[in-house]
């Protein structure tokens, strides 16, 4: 994970990199730092804290020709002022700012110090560092080492460095881990998305891996590495302004992006359907029907989402399978003769995915990518794209592109059936979501009660056992409660011994189904003591229910339904303090394994 920034010739350098940096917390907020081109040796601040605090040891008045900084996501070394980013090598001849994790650092290391090379960190960045000063020392030109060194170097990268010396250009290179090109007309920026650069540019260039080089204030150089040519390079620009990431009055971020929800259910249908016919790619249709094997492979929130597709795509007789990426990158398991992959990832940058697509590749399968960013690597690795159009998600427990996701499966699966009457039930939903959002009260004040627990329990079966696993995550995310999602019927199997006085069981009841056996499983929490919430639909409602949404038809049940578990997530992490759109220990794209 980790945010980085980079910028030559920017008038407002020191805001750009700290602003910047802000933007980029998302990507983890461990510890933080910068490095600006001084005449003897850069200036380094660093922190094991968040932006805001590094900001108050930088002086308003610096100014400087060339600045890197880093939000840093801990993975080898502890978030300590000595770990944190940016790292100078042995000589201090590179100061540098890393993204990703390098694979052979120990060799790396050890190659090093029998070199002579001295270590001050417990990172895998210094070791690049002394590596690239090391393979500099040798050839007598910053590329060549640049170079030289990638090809040493196994494992992920995004990497901004300044050379000693060196007032005018500012170094990049690329492996797996993002890297963007901000081109303006009197300064070139560098940074892990287009947020920081929102405010100074239009033009973007996405670096591809094994792509290095350098900006200057007037120039950028980008070459591949294999043939070590200069790469032909065209700007894009981005639909991502920099009124998407204010928070208009919101308190914070989760808060805005739950209650976007309709809006997001709106642009999917305005996309995928012309008031007529559904508008996806015939080719993709061709390939799902004619597949007999579909294999979704996604994490977290995502996942759950999958869980959902599965269902609905089940439904019209196909087999499909479900698995963590994770575990299928290194467990891959292919029974059809012709699947289609479908990976569904909100930021389209997640590591182990990618760890998974390298497989798919491999094996030379189709791949579908369901994502909410256009341009990321998972886009560009598919043979077909879904975009979830959700807008920008800044909150790290992930509310409205999940949303998007069951929204577009559902879309995908109705366009195979041909089935129209989709589009009447989404409205429905979509008013059913403006009920919710006024049932707000309520869900305050069942927050008072969950916030003052340390475990909790969802229950459900059916579409309401995936949406259980959903709630579940998103408490235990933002509030740091201990919860459990669970079929209603596998309780009494062995959780139930967990049930105790007052213990909060939080049960769906969105099915007519299953509407009888999870009142059964109720009884049975209550019997032991347990105090039970029940969010149920309205033609399912019982007296004592806490919350009851209006009814919609089951398979989209789980869209109010989980909005109702987002909120209660969201108020009982405010009643207990928690740092609610950046919490402990998470980051929202996780690019390492
Ligand atoms: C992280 C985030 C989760 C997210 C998961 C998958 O763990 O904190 O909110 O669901 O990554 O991310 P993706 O971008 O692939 O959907």
């Amino acid at each position: 994970m980790c945010g980085i920034v980079g910028a030559v010739g920017c008038r407002q350098l020191r805001s750009y990199l700290i602003d910047g940096l802000k933007t980029l917390e998302y990507r983890g907020y461990d510890s933080s730092g910068l490095a600006f081109s001084h005449e003897e040796a850069p200036l380094i601040y660093r922190i094991p804290g968040r932006v805001h605090l590094l900001e108050e040891m930088v002086p308003l008045s610096l100014e400087a020709g060339i600045g890197i900084g880093h939000t840093r996501w801990a993975t080898h070394g502890a978030p300590t002022e000595t770990n944190a980013h940016p790292h100078i090598s042995h000589s201090g001849l590179f100061t540098l700012v890393h993204n990703g994790v390098i694979d052979n650092y120990r060799a790396l290391h050890q190659m090093l110090s029998d070199l002579g090379y001295q270590f001050n960190t417990e990172t895998d960045t210094e070791v690049i560092a002394n590596l690239i000063e090391h393979n500099y020392k040798q050839m007598g030109d910053v590329l060549k080492a640049l170079r030289q060194s990638m090809k040493m170097l196994e494992g992920s990268y995004a990497l901004v460095i300044i050379h000693q010396g060196d007032d005018e250009r500012l170094f990049f290179a690329k492996n797996h881990s993002p890297l963007l090109i901000g081109h303006g007309p009197d300064a070139n920026f560098l940074a892990s998305d287009y947020l920081p650069m929102l405010k100074h540019v239009k033009d973007f260039y996405a670096l591809t891996d094994h792509q290095f080089g350098y900006i200057s204030k007037d120039e950028v150089a980008v070459f591949d590495l294999p043939g070590n040519s200069k790469a032909k390079i065209s700007y894009h620009q981005t639909d991502l302004t920099s009124e998407d990431i204010n928070l208009e009055g919101y308190p914070h971020y989760m808060l805005k992006e739950i209650e976007e929800a309709d809006n997001v259910i709106r642009h999917l249908i305005d996309n995928y359907h012309d008031g007529r016919n559904y508008l996806f790619n015939p080719k993709l249709l061709d390939t799902i029907t004619a597949s007999d094997q579909l294999i979704f492979l996604a994490c977290g929130t995502s996942y759950h989402a999958c869980l959902i597709g599965k269902r609905y795509l089940e439904a019209l007789g196909k087999r499909v399978d479900v698995y963590i990426a994770s575990e299928w990158a290194y467990y891959p398991v292919i029974t059809g003769k012709n699947p289609l992959f479908i990976i569904v990832s909100q930021s389209g940058e997640t590591a182990d995915l990618i760890h998974c697509v390298k497989n798919i590749k491999q094996y030379k399968f189709p791949l579908l990518t369901i994502t909410n960013t256009k341009g990321s690597t998972l886009d560009r690795e598919a043979n077909f794209t879904l975009l979830l159009f959700a807008g920008i998600e800044i909150a790290v427990a992930s509310t409205k592109a999940y949303v998007a996701q069951v929204t577009l499966l559902a879309l995908l699966a109705a366009a195979l059936k041909g089935d129209s009457q989709l589009i009447p039930d989404l409205y429905h939903v979509i008013e059913a979501l403006k009920k919710v959002i006024d049932m707000k009260s309520k869900f305050e004040k069942i927050a008072d009660f969950l916030a003052t627990k340390e475990n909790a329990f969802y229950l459900g079966r059916g579409f309401d056992y995936d949406v259980s696993l959903e709630a579940s995550l998103k408490l235990k995310e933002i509030t740091y409660i201990h919860s459990e999602g669970l079929p209603g019927g596998e309780l009494k199997h062995g959780p139930i011994a967990l049930i105790d006085k007052d213990t909060p069981v939080i049960i769906f009841v969105s099915d007519s189904l299953t509407a009888l056996p999870i009142r059964s499983n109720l009884q049975e929490v209550l019997a032991r003591g347990a105090h039970v919430i029940v969010i149920s639909s309205q033609s399912l409602a019982k007296g004592k229910d806490a919350i009851v949404v209006p009814d919609v038809p089951v398979h989209l049940s789980v869209l109010p339904k989980v909005m109702v578990a987002q909120y209660l997530a969201y108020y009982t992490a405010l009643k207990r303090g928690a740092n609610i759109d950046k919490p402990r220990n998470l980051a929202k794209s996780v690019t390492v394994e």
